[in-house]
């Protein structure tokens, strides 16, 4: 049936985006990581409590009481519907910024209430990600070099021609070794998989796949993102002790379990905004220009697909007469 145009949630979670990363790139190269955190959750927190809405954050970061963090099932909003489930990764670079490196962004998401899987203290996962020609072919339980190769015939490309993504990480080791075994070019990042999942989703990044084991909040995050552009992403529950495994054990979770992005958020109901930090594949970091900033993001909704970029100017001159956040120090 066809329906009038409602509310795009995701026009409003650009404004939490933009501020958390206009907060927090003032400490990008300054080497303090808790800074730059806490910049970027104390503003994003501030404009995620104007919308109306009745928010909790199912995948934040962590338990209460680890100051600065966005806390799962804190309560976000005006307390009005609707009702939804939020992500949040108000800065996923957190080294990238405090050491001034390139690929930070700041992230969240939006999708209805209880549609968003919590994977509680899982801290890892498993992870394969590709863009919407590469849907449907990709199998996370079969090897590396298959799933290559499946993605190759799959964009119309030889093996030699395909660029993988993986965290550069002692625990890759092996599945390195496996993709250069199979012929594709790999590039290894230091940390930011979310921006590197909506690379391998984006036309021209230069990048068709991410594989390997990252955190569990940016899977679902990457799903949420995964979902508006019509990608595919498959991931499994990474423990990384014995203990971690007891524990996913005695809370019911199957470790053989392929989530894929309807398990990580169901629905179609999704909003998706991220702002880069520092400089990236797809997003131009915070630029400052004296009397303002200019900031640079992506907003995506499920259901009707689609993606803006959005490239924003800020004026202090203005902007600093009523806001409670501190962007000119
Ligand atoms: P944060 O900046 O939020 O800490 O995350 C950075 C990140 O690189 C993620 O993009 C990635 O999923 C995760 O860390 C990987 O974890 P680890 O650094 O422990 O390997």
């Amino acid at each position: 049936m066809p329906e009038k145009p409602d509310r795009n949630l995701a026009l409003e979670l650009v404004r939490a985006t933009e501020a958390a990363a206009l907060a927090t790139s003032r400490w990008m190269g300054r080497g303090d990581k808790i800074a730059v955190d806490r910049a970027a959750v104390d503003a994003m927190r501030l404009v995620l409590n104007t919308v109306e809405m009745d928010g909790v954050i199912v995948i934040g970061e962590g338990e209460k009481d680890e100051a600065p963090m966005l806390y799962n099932g804190e309560r976000l909003g005006s307390g009005h519907p609707p009702r939804v489930d939020i992500a949040v990764d108000p800065i996923d670079g957190t080294r990238l910024t405090a050491e001034g490196d390139a690929g930070a962004l700041s992230v969240v998401a939006f999708s209805e209430r209880d549609t968003m899987y919590a994977p509680g203290s899982m801290v890892y996962m498993d992870k394969i990600a590709v863009g919407p020609t590469a849907r449907g072919v990709i199998d996370i339980n079969a090897p590396v070099a298959e799933n290559v190769a499946a993605v190759a015939k799959a964009r119309d490309r030889d093996v030699d021609d395909l660029t993988v993504v993986i965290l550069n990480r002692p625990r890759h080791a092996e599945l390195i070794r496996q993709v250069r075994q199979a012929g594709a070019r790999i590039r290894l990042i230091r940390d930011g998989d979310v921006a590197a999942s909506i690379a391998a989703a984006r036309p021209n990044t230069g990048i068709d796949m991410l594989v390997g084991i990252g955190g569990s909040p940016e899977a679902i995050l990457s799903a949420c993102a995964l979902k508006c552009m019509g990608g595919e992403i498959q991931c499994k529950l990474w423990p990384r002790d014995e203990s971690e495994r007891q524990y996913a054990l005695e809370q019911g979770m199957d470790l053989e379990r392929v989530l894929t992005a309807d398990d990580l958020v169901q629905g179609d109901n999704i909003f998706f905004s991220a702002t880069g930090v520092t400089d990236g594949e797809f997003l131009s970091g915070v630029k400052f220009f004296g009397g303002g900033a200019h900031t640079s993001s992506v907003v995506m909704r499920s259901k009707t697909g689609t993606i803006r970029y959005v490239e924003a100017t800020h004026r202090w001159e203005k902007l600093m007469r009523f806001s409670l956040i501190e962007f000119d120090r």
